[in-house]
């Protein structure tokens, strides 16, 4: 809750009381009544009077009349009532006495809130299945779930990031079995997690063959891996030892493109962790009856709950998805005490979670309300589902290399003597399509249009960053300035100034919808205010020396709110560009 919105409350809660002798109502209960009008003619703040009509008997156009005419305070230049709304207007004193000045004695601290003090958060996100492509589809992901940990650790959280990779499953018995049909070790080493794919690609297709031109599906091949991935679950030695080769080379390429990313992660507790952690929880739901047998496979009966059934074990005995995240969800609760834990996922897999959590619950956890499925959009490209085998992915590696080299050429043709050229491009190159993933809300598909993405022009992170750098430079060139001599006497100050207070609320917002974009879009407003103040306000020129201060104050503010918010997209910011 933004501080004016507090003030605004307590200011009707007690004229409310000096009016009617009463106070039916607490300041936050009133604070969380107030809202934005649609239009600044209506003001900054409005209250909505007939949420009191009942409680005080009154109709809402006598109540607003009635309050407004007690209500005085230097924090608003005028509250008005219109047609049942008291409408707040907020001074330019509250901006230049109060807001500024905050903003610039505390820094990086400005906008944080102390709410997860002695909360541990666990967030899984990410989360690639290894040995295959690590593709635009698990960008969202990895994006999604990075920023909202950073918002998570603004809010004072203590966070652990997992990425819990898919190190287990039947694809390993299907690229043991190609590597032993088709690989050899030296072109693995030489070719890495780029061999691995294309053998993994060829023996999917060889499996399902290709009916319109006359291609039979290799069942042979599909028993083969079921029996190599057999071999694996029984522990034979070679192919373990192929397992965690491929794990690592397929690991390390991730890694290589979370580092480009700025992506870190404390944990990396794959399926593979929790192979012997499943049995105990399969036999708390025997013991506790929820097991069914159901033509041979064990299930969790959900029907009662409108679900498909819970699948726990295969007909053969073996573990399955649900299996794994309800005995991981166990550990976790009991490793790291959490307050919440986060998975971040494609909204493909609500069915999934809603599911297991449901079991959890029926188990008689009691952390079941703590688990928080947050779902994304489709991702796809140029219209179509991506998919692995067909070929219709672009990995994250290329993306993030075709923008970098953009940027390149940008900066060789527009600012060849820049220091750092090559850190700034990257930072740029990735920034651009770090902010065109977290622009929209994220249960909005994605359709990938690489021109979209590698475009600088409009609200495009390129923008954002270079809205930054330009208040590094004007700061540079600006001289001294002091926080208690701001006066604003511009519209275009005003309106900065008024955005700049909501940054705490933008917070506040993206961290309770888990939503990133309210961070992306809080920024772009800040931009846009800014560069609507740089244009219609000189600063270096500006004509006295007041003048000077105020302009060179808020630049300050704005850097200071803008170098804050854009880390929690995970965008980096660059002094220059
Ligand atoms: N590896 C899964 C996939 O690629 C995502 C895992 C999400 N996390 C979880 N605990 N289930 O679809």
């Amino acid at each position: 809750m933004t501080e004016i919105k507090l003030t605004a409350a307590e200011l009707i809660r007690a004229a409310i009381e000096q009016a009617y002798g009463q106070a039916p109502f607490a300041r936050d209960e009133l604070a969380a009544m107030l809202e934005y009008p649609p239009d600044e003619n209506m003001g900054d703040l409005a209250f909505p009077c007939f949420k009191l009509s009942k409680t005080l008997r009154k109709s809402p156009v006598m109540i607003a009349e009635e309050l407004s005419r007690v209500i005085s305070s230097r924090d608003f230049a005028k509250v008005e009532p219109v047609s049942g709304y008291l409408n707040f207007f907020v001074s330019r004193e509250y901006y230049e006495e109060k807001i500024i000045p905050e903003i610039l004695q505390k820094g990086e601290d400005y906008g944080k809130s102390d709410v997860g003090k002695g909360k541990t958060v666990v967030l899984d996100y990410s989360s690639p299945n290894l040995c295959k492509p690590f593709h635009l589809g698990h960008l969202a992901s990895t994006m999604i779930g990075h920023s909202i940990k950073k918002i998570h650790q603004f809010c004072g959280y203590n966070c652990v990031g997992i990425n819990y990779i898919g190190d287990w499953g039947t694809q390993f018995g299907k690229q043991i079995a190609a590597y032993k049909l088709w690989g050899n070790e030296e072109e693995v080493k030489k070719g890495g997690v780029d061999e691995l794919a294309r053998l993994y690609v060829r023996i999917n297709n060889e499996i399902s063959g290709d009916e319109e031109n006359g291609i039979a599906p290799r069942k042979d091949l599909a028993d083969m891996a079921r029996a190599e991935f057999h071999k694996l679950e029984e522990g034979d030695k070679e192919n373990l030892r192929l397992w965690k080769w491929f794990v690592d080379i397929s690991l390390e390429e991730c890694n290589r493109t979370y580092k480009k990313l700025g992506v870190d992660f404390d944990s990396y507790a794959g399926e593979s962790f929790y192979t012997d952690k499943m049995p105990a929880q399969v036999e708390k739901l025997r013991e506790m009856g929820l097991l069914k047998i159901d033509q041979g496979a064990s299930i969790v009966d959900l029907s009662e709950y409108n679900m498909p059934p819970c699948l726990i074990l295969k007909t053969d005995g073996s573990t399955l998805y649900p299996t794994r995240d309800i005995a991981a969800s166990v550990y976790r609760y009991n490793t790291y005490d959490f307050a919440k834990c986060i998975y971040v996922t494609a909204s493909a897999q609500c069915l999934h979670f809603s599911q297991w959590f449901k079991v959890v619950e029926l188990m008689g956890y009691d952390f079941y309300d703590k688990l928080v499925h947050v779902p994304y959009g489709m991702v796809s490209i140029g219209g179509e589902k991506l998919a692995t085998r067909t070929g219709n992915v672009i990995l994250i590696r290329d993306l993030i290399d075709a923008a970098v080299e953009k940027v390149t050429a940008v900066i060789n043709e527009k600012n060849p003597d820049l220091e750092n050229k090559e850190e700034t491009a990257q930072a740029v190159g990735v920034g651009a399509v770090v902010f065109h993933y977290l622009l929209n809300s994220r249960i909005k598909d994605i359709n990938f249009v690489m021109d979209d993405a590698l475009s600088f022009d409009g609200n495009t992170g390129p923008y954002v960053q270079y809205t930054y750098a330009r208040t590094c430079s004007i700061l540079e060139k600006a001289g001294e300035y002091k926080a208690e001599k701001i006066k604003i006497t511009e519209k275009a100050e005003e309106d900065l100034a008024k955005i700049l207070s909501r940054f705490g609320e933008a917070v506040e917002n993206a961290l309770n919808d888990y939503e990133p974009s309210d961070i992306t879009r809080y920024i772009l407003d800040v931009c846009t205010a800014f560069n609507r103040f740089y244009h219609d306000c000189p600063i270096i020129t500006a004509e006295d020396e007041a003048e000077k201060q105020t302009r060179t104050a808020l630049t300050k503010a704005t850097n200071t709110v803008l170098g804050s918010a854009l880390p929690l997209i995970c965008m980096k910011t660059p002094r220059k560009i």
